[in-house]
């Protein structure tokens, strides 16, 4: 059993089998990233997140997000833990996100694995851009 495997079965027993999506369990009441946020919550100004690359943001209450901006109208937001080893993947830069342990890269569009080491690809978080805000939805 690997170190990552043990975690997340030491969260299931004392979290009752809640919120575990990003071990790979599913559970529809707490998302990858967000644990205590809900819909509707703010994330981000949209200003905060640069066309053509993005932004790692802090969520009140529980760790942090990778925010994806390809275009002006368009945000996609990640669970930042590299499936590998747990590395915070950085902001895409000429067009792929990068883990800065082991290089992985992944595809900013759909979080899928391009290159590297990582088993899986990235964990995407819904979100929405409302007026000037980036939401979770
Ligand atoms: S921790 Fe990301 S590639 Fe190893």
């Amino acid at each position: 059993m690997d170190r990552r495997t043990l975690l997340c079965g030491l969260l299931a027993l004392t979290a009752g089998g809640a919120g575990l999506t990003a071990c790979g369990a599913s559970s529809p009441t707490r998302r990858p990233g967000v644990g205590s946020a809900r819909p509707g919550d703010r994330v981000a100004g949209l200003a905060d997140v640069p066309v053509g690359s993005g932004a790692l943001v802090d969520v009140a209450g529980d760790g942090q997000l990778l925010l994806v901006r390809p275009s002006d109208e368009v945000v996609r937001a990640f669970n930042p833990a590299c499936p590998h080893q747990g590395t915070t993947v950085s902001p895409p830069t000429a067009g792929v996100i990068t883990c800065p342990t082991h290089r992985s890269t992944f595809d900013p569009d759909s979080g899928e694995v391009l290159s590297g080491p990582s088993p899986r690809g990235l964990v995407e978080v819904p979100v929405a851009v409302t007026g000037a805000d980036v939401v979770l939805s």
